[in-house]
């Protein structure tokens, strides 16, 4: 198999899809006959390819992964063709270059093709693919292509139509590395392979649910995709809405691409569409702006000095389903927040009636379960406990499973076990070209208002802050707060400071 990677010589191909590769080929997990072809613009010859790459990653390999033999070997699976992804001659050279791989290898003509290009890219690759004769048979062929899948409903369904029309839909891989993630799969196993949790999963037991995904990051050299999708279509449309299914679903009949997906569907179809008139309420978007030595989102280069992009995003929305009729789901996500982190956390009901006063500082409130993606990757219960001594004071506490007491963290990147399932064709873990249609018909409303209304506000968050107050509000009108890690979690110290 070859994998065709555009966009070669950028950011994505060097931090994420790279290591990845190099992992999976340390690993022997990638198909037996096997070699990358990167193309780009940039012009580079094989070698220089080679050199760049392989200098990459001996940067930013761990020691304890870095093996200078397979890093060698694995570098020599690298080939690079340069090339004007938008014009149509360059894919001949593209198909001159696949021939004479073909030749090299199996002459079976299996092409993977990776689009780590920029969105406005996604129209034309395929179409001018099909056109070099790059698509069909004979052979393996199955595209790869980044979230954002479109920029609202008219664009994902104007994707959809171009892709199907070029590949099958068991050959398009939507991909969305936090389905990659080790610990975001484990909400599945947690749900779905213990029998405790499912009698209280439900609207009869569970309170508000919060999903929340922050950065301490800015843009940092992204500004000009970013302001562009703003955060709703970098996170929220796609992380965030996963994150949601996973935590919803009913379980899947079987783990595989049509159950999975079916689950994961008839959420997005739930989902309890946006009102006119109470987006205002419902969603809260924040930019951030200049605190202390750090630059406000408008300062930052190629962002418009009076940008209206949000890099905040809070929002209330709710499962219309029996299981979670009237149950809040707050999301959250933004840069240039306090910490890094992504942890969901189901807050239960209060215990119906309440037999321990409230002693000292000590008060029982309700139980929650919160599933901490990253960093700090685990599980923490917490629940209402006497505290020794005597008297009857009850304090909450925490009983806390890491993955780290496990012996080692997930080593496979998400990158890797996605690419893993491309070369497999395995799709149960990519979203599907309707899925992604529901989850935009969720969200144009709401972009929509915002382009048609440019007096909505948009609040300012100080850097490093947890975002506008008006998010705050949200929660508050309604008897809860967010949880901010650093408030509450145990051990978080390490990933508090400012
Ligand atoms: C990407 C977004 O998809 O996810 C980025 O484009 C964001 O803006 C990143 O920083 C977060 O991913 P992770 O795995 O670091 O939480």
């Amino acid at each position: 198999m070859v994998l065709i990677i555009f966009g070669a010589s950028g950011d994505l191909c060097k931090r994420k899809l790279m290591p990845a590769l190099y992992f999976l080929y340390k690993e022997k997990r990638v198909p037996s006959v096997f070699a990358i072809l990167g193309t780009a613009r940039t012009s580079h010859s094989d070698r220089s390819f080679r050199q760049m790459m392989k200098e990459e990653l001996s940067r930013s390999l761990h020691q304890n992964q870095l093996d200078e033999a397979v890093l060698s070997e694995f570098i020599e699976c690298l080939y690079y063709q340069p090339m004007n992804p938008t014009r149509e001659d360059d894919y001949f050279l593209l198909q001159n270059r696949l021939k004479e791989m073909d030749r090299e290898l199996t002459n079976e003509s299996n092409y993977l093709f990776y689009l780590a290009v920029p969105p406005t890219l996604y129209e034309t690759i395929p179409k001018l693919l099909k056109k070099a004769g790059l698509t069909g048979e004979p052979g393996i062929k199955r595209i790869v292509v980044e979230k954002p899948f479109g920029y609202d409903l008219n664009s994902a369904q104007e994707l959809n139509e171009i892709y199907t029309s070029v590949f099958r839909e068991d050959e398009i891989f939507r991909i969305d590395h936090f389905l990659g993630k080790e610990t975001v799969l484990n909400i599945l196993a947690l749900r779905f392979a213990n029998s405790i949790f499912e009698p209280i999963w439900n609207r009869n037991y569970v309170d508000y649910i919060e999903i929340t995904a922050v950065e301490k990051i800015g843009v940092e050299r992204r500004a000009g995709f970013f302001e562009q999708t703003g955060t709703l279509r970098d996170m929220v449309q796609n992380h965030l809405m996963q994150l949601l299914a996973l935590i919803a679903m009913e379980p899947p009949r079987q783990f595989n691409a049509i159950s999975f997906r079916d689950e994961v569907s008839k959420i997005y179809r739930s989902l309890k569409p946006f009102k006119e008139g109470s987006i205002g309420e419902q969603v809260v978007r924040g930019q951030y702006t200049t605190a202390e030595n750090v630059k406000g989102y408008r300062e930052e280069e190629s962002v418009a000095p009076d940008s209206r992009t949000e890099t905040f995003v809070a929002m209330k929305v709710f499962v219309d389903n029996w299981r979670w009729s009237g149950i809040p789901f707050f999301l959250r996500t933004g840069k240039r927040m306090p910490t890094k982190v992504t942890e969901i956390i189901v807050h239960f009901k209060q215990a119906p009636y309440h037999l321990f006063e409230c002693l000292g500082t000590h008060c029982p409130v309700a139980d929650s379960l919160v599933i901490r993606i990253q960093p700090e990757e685990g599980i923490v219960l917490r629940f209402a406990l006497k505290v020794p001594g005597s008297g009857f004071e009850v304090k909450m506490t925490d009983m806390d499973f890491s993955y780290a007491s496990l012996g080692h963290l997930p080593a496979m990147e998400a990158y890797a076990r996605l690419i893993e399932d491309c070369f497999s064709g395995d799709s149960t873990l990519f979203s599907r070209g309707d899925t992604v249609e529901d989850s935009w018909s969720f969200f144009t409303p709401v972009l929509e208002y915002w382009k048609n209304h440019p007096e909505a506000p948009l609040y300012s968050y100080p850097a490093g802050t947890w975002g506008p107050h008006e998010a705050d509000k949200m929660m508050e009108d309604l008897g809860f707060s967010w949880s901010n890690p650093c408030k509450n979690l145990t051990n978080t110290d390490k990933y508090c400071e400012l």
